[in-house]
C-alpha cells in the first residue's frame, strides 16, 4: 500500500463511521449515494475542479447544478464571469458591510449573525451557493496587507465572532467558507512560504478559529491556504486537513483550495483536498481540464493507482454542500441591497468605531457652538469599497467621511484640504501643508482624516497596503501624513485624527498632541455617516480594539521574536504562543493602544466580582457594571485569566470571556461569564493533548487588557 493509501484509509474509515449516522437521519445521504452510484468516473472528477472563475462543474444528466461560489467577506463581489471580465449589464451592486476587522471590533456577537445573514440573503439573491468568507487568519503582523478582512489577534474573541457570521450566512441556505486554512498570516510570498511553528502555538492559537467555525458553527466548507505549513502546502496537508479537520473535527463538509493553491496531484487526490479551485489563465497546461484535480484523475483511478472512493468522498462533500445551499431547492429569493440590509451594514460600522484617545473630552463636537470645521486628508472623500483585492465590493453607494460630515452638520462651513496624494513614496509637499494649516487656521475645529489605504485591483503597484497580495513595507505612517498631522496640531490645538485602515500605524510623532484619535477601519457604505455621527455625539462609541497597537513595529512580537517576512521561503513563528497581548503583558512592553482598549462618552464603574466553583474545574464569574456619566452607552466587559505561579511559559493573561452591555445612565446589570475546564487548559506538548494545571488562577475584570478593575482568585 502506498503511503497516501495507507493514510486516507484512516479518514475514511472515520468518515464511513460518521456518514452512516447522517446517512440513518438524513434523507440527503440517502440521495448523495444514490446519484454518486449513477456518476461515471468522468463526472465525478468535472465536479472537483474548477469549470470557471468561481464555478465548478454539475451533472446536467442527473440535475446536479454547478456548485456557484463568490467572495465574500464584507459583501457580495462583483460579477467576474466566467472568464474574469467584468460582467455587463448584471445588477451587481448591493450592500457593502464594514470590513471583518471592523465586524471584530464591535465585540458584539449578536451583530456577526445579523452580517452573516446580509451575506448569505444577498449570495441567495445573486444565484451563489457559497460565499468566501469569514477570512480569520491571526493578525501575527501589523504588516499583513490582508488584516483588514481578518478578525483579531486572540483566538477567543475570533472563536465567538466566527460562529455568528457562519451561522448568520448558513440560515439563509448559502453556505459559508472559512478562509484560509491555515497561516496564511503574510501575503508576500503566500503561494511559497513555509510556516514553521510549535504545536502548543498551533493549537491554542492558529487552530482555535478554525475549530469553532467547524464545530461550534457547523461551517460547510473550508478554503486551503497558499502557503505551506511543515513543509507541505496547506491545502493538501496530511496533517491538518486529513488528521486534524477530517479526523479529530469530524469536518463532513468540502475543503476546496485557494484560487490555485494546489500543486500535486497525488498529495490532494490522498490529503483530503476536495475541490480545486483557480483560473483557466489561457494556456492549455493551465486550462480547467488540466487542473491537477482535472482530467488525469480519471486515468489514476482507470489505472488503480488511486481508489474510486478517494473520489467519491471528495464528491459526497461537494454535494452535500450543494445540498444545503439551495442548489436543489430554493425557498427563498434573498434579497439584495435592501433597507434593512443597509441598516445592518451602518450598525456594525456605528459599533466598531474606536475611540483611542480623547484629551479634555474635545469629543463629542457641539454642533450647537462650532461655525466652521477643518477637514483635512485624502481619505475624508475616498470610496473604498471596489479596493483591496478579491474582497472588493460594488456598493450601492458609499457615504465618504466628508459627505457624512456635511449631510449631519448643515450650518457649518466646511473648509477642506487634500492634505496628502495616495500614491505610494509620496509626502505631502510644503503646499499642500500649508494649504491645510490654513484651513485648520480659519475653522474652529480640525479633522485630519488619514491612516493606511486600500489599493485598486487594476492598480496594485499603486497605492497599496491594506490589500490582497501585499504586505505593508512599514508601519509608519504614508504620503508625509506624520508632517502633515504635527502642522496641522500646531495650527489648531483642536485637533482630531480619524484613522482608516487594517490595523496599527505608527502614532509615535503625535499622538501626545493630537486632542482625540479615533480608528474606524473600512466603514463601509455607511462608514462615513457613523463617523458623523459619532463625532457630533449622536451616537456614543462602543467599539475596542480587537488588536494591540504598538508604538512602533519593532515592539511587535513576530518582529522582535519571529520572523517576518522570513528567511530563504521559510518562516519561523519564534514567538510561538505570545501574539497580541499575550507578548505586551507578558514581556511588559507598553502598547500605544491596548488589546481591548475603547474610550467612551460615558464612565463604567466596576463592581462586586463573586467566583463560584462548579464541577469538574468549571467556574461562574458574576460582577456589576453601573453607568456612572451622564449619557447612555456600551461597555464591552472583559474577563482575562492568569495563572498564578505556573510551572511553566504562559501567557500573563488570557482573554476568556466577554460581554457587550448597554446601559442608560445611572443603569447596572449584572453580568454572568461562565469558564469551562477548557477556558484554564494549556497545550502539552510532552503528552501531545490539552493539559491543565492545578493551582491558583486569578479571574480578571476590565474594560480592555490594560484595564483590570475588579480581580479574584480561585483554586482548581
Ligand atoms: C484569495 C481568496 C479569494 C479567491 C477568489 C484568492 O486570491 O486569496 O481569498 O476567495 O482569490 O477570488
Amino acid at each position: 500500500m502506498n503511503k497516501f493509501i495507507k493514510t486516507f484509509t484512516v479518514v475514511l474509515a472515520i468518515g464511513a463511521a460518521t456518514s452512516i449516522l447522517a446517512q440513518s437521519t438524513t434523507g440527503d445521504e440517502k440521495k448523495i449515494n444514490s446519484l454518486i452510484k449513477k456518476m461515471t468516473i468522468e463526472e465525478k472528477v468535472h465536479m472537483i475542479h474548477a469549470n470557471s472563475s468561481f464555478t465548478s462543474a454539475g451533472v446536467p444528466r442527473l440535475g446536479i447544478p454547478e456548485l456557484v461560489t463568490s467572495d465574500g467577506p464584507h459583501g457580495v463581489r462583483s460579477e467576474h464571469g466566467r472568464v474574469w471580465s467584468d460582467a455587463k449589464n448584471v445588477n451587481d451592486s448591493g450592500t457593502y458591510l464594514p470590513v471583518g476587522v471592523a465586524l471584530t471590533a464591535t465585540w458584539n456577537p449578536t451583530l456577526g449573525i445579523a452580517y452573516g445573514e446580509v451575506l448569505g440573503s444577498e449570495a441567495k439573491y445573486r444565484g451563489k451557493n457559497v460565499i468566501l468568507g469569514p477570512g480569520i487568519n491571526i493578525m501575527r503582523s501589523p504588516l499583513n496587507g490582508r488584516n483588514f478582512e481578518y478578525q483579531s489577534e486572540d483566538p477567543f474573541l475570533i472563536s465567538k465572532m466566527v460562529v455568528g457570521y457562519i451561522k448568520g450566512v448558513q440560515s439563509q441556505g448559502v453556505s459559508a467558507c472559512v478562509k484560509h486554512f491555515m497561516a496564511n498570516n503574510a501575503e508576500v510570498d503566500r503561494g511559497t512560504v513555509d510556516v514553521q511553528m510549535s504545536e502548543r502555538a498551533l493549537r491554542e492559537i492558529y487552530l482555535p478559529g478554525f475549530k469553532a467555525a467547524v464545530i461550534d458553527a457547523g461551517v460547510n466548507t473550508i478554503m486551503g491556504a497558499y502557503n505551506k505549513f511543515r513543509g507541505q502546502y496547506c491545502t493538501h496537508n496530511e496533517y491538518l486537513v486529513n488528521k486534524i479537520v477530517k479526523g479529530e473535527w469530524s469536518f463532513k463538509g468540502a475543503l476546496m483550495s485557494d484560487w490555485g493553491a494546489v500543486h500535486n496531484t497525488m498529495e490532494a487526490i490522498f490529503n483530503g483536498t476536495d475541490l480545486e479551485m483557480g483560473s483557466d489563465i489561457g494556456k492549455p497546461a493551465l486550462s480547467f481540464p488540466n487542473f491537477y484535480l482535472g482530467d488525469t484523475v480519471v486515468g489514476l483511478v482507470k489505472s488503480g493507482k488511486a481508489p474510486e472512493s478517494i473520489i467519491d468522498d471528495k464528491v459526497r462533500r461537494i454535494l452535500r454542500v450543494l445540498y444545503k445551499s439551495s442548489a436543489f431547492s430554493k425557498t427563498s429569493p434573498g434579497e439584495y441591497g435592501s433597507e434593512a440590509h443597509i441598516a445592518v451594514a451602518k450598525k456594525v460600522a456605528e459599533e466598531s468605531i474606536v475611540l483611542l484617545k480623547n484629551e479634555n473630552n474635545i469629543l463629542p463636537l457641539n454642533l450647537n457652538k462650532l461655525k466652521s470645521i477643518a477637514v483635512i486628508g485624502a481619505n475624508a472623500d475616498r470610496k473604498n469599497s471596489m479596493a483591496g483585492g478579491s474582497s472588493q465590493v460594488k456598493a450601492l453607494y458609499e457615504v465618504t467621511p466628508l459627505e457624512g460630515l456635511k449631510k449631519l452638520a448643515k450650518n457649518v462651513v466646511f473648509n477642506y484640504a487634500e492634505g496628502y496624494k495616495i500614491k505610494r513614496d509620496a509626502v505631502a509637499t510644503p503646499e499642500m501643508i500649508a494649504g491645510a494649516v490654513d484651513a485648520a487656521k480659519k475653522s474652529d475645529v480640525a479633522i485630519v482624516v488619514g491612516g493606511w489605504t486600500h489599493g485598486y485591483s487594476n492598480s496594485w503597484s499603486d497605492n497599496v497596503f491594506d490589500a490582497e497580495g501585499v504586505d505593508k513595507p512599514n508601519m509608519k505612517m504614508p504620503f508625509g501624513q506624520d508632517e502633515l498631522i504635527k502642522a496641522v496640531v500646531a495650527a489648531n490645538p483642536n485637533t482630531i485624527v480619524v484613522l482608516l485602515g487594517g490595523g496599527a500605524i505608527d502614532m509615535s510623532q503625535w499622538v501626545g498632541n493630537a486632542k482625540g484619535i479615533l480608528e474606524t477601519w473600512y466603514g463601509g457604505m455607511e462608514g462615513g455617516t457613523a463617523l458623523a455621527e459619532v463625532l457630533f455625539g449622536k451616537l456614543n462609541p462602543s467599539g475596542k480594539l480587537p488588536v494591540t497597537f504598538p508604538k512602533v513595529l519593532e515592539d511587535a512580537p513576530a518582529h522582535k521574536l519571529g520572523d517576518f517576512p522570513g528567511k530563504n521561503g521559510v518562516v519561523v513563528y519564534r514567538e510561538g504562543i505570545f501574539v497580541g497581548y499575550r507578548y505586551f503583558d507578558t514581556y511588559k512592553v507598553e502598547p500605544q493602544f491596548a488589546f481591548g482598549h475603547g474610550l467612551s462618552y460615558t464612565t463604567f464603574f466596576y463592581k462586586d466580582l463573586k467566583i463560584t466553583k462548579g464541577e469538574n474545574n468549571s467556574v461562574k464569574a458574576t460582577f456589576t457594571v453601573t453607568n456612572t456619566g451622564k449619557v447612555a452607552g456600551a461597555e464591552v466587559a472583559q474577563l482575562y485569566i492568569h495563572k498564578e505561579k505556573s510551572a511553566i511559559e504562559r501567557a500573563d493573561k488570557e482573554l476568556k470571556g466577554f460581554e457587550k452591555v448597554f446601559l442608560l445612565p445611572n443603569e447596572t446589570k449584572t453580568i454572568t461569564i461562565n469558564l469551562d475546564k477548557a477556558a484554564f487548559q494549556y497545550f502539552n506538548e510532552t503528552k501531545n493533548a490539552w493539559d491543565m494545571e492545578a493551582g491558583g488562577y486569578s479571574i480578571q475584570i476590565g474594560g480592555s487588557s490594560r484595564s483590570i478593575q475588579l480581580k479574584a482568585g480561585v483554586n482548581l
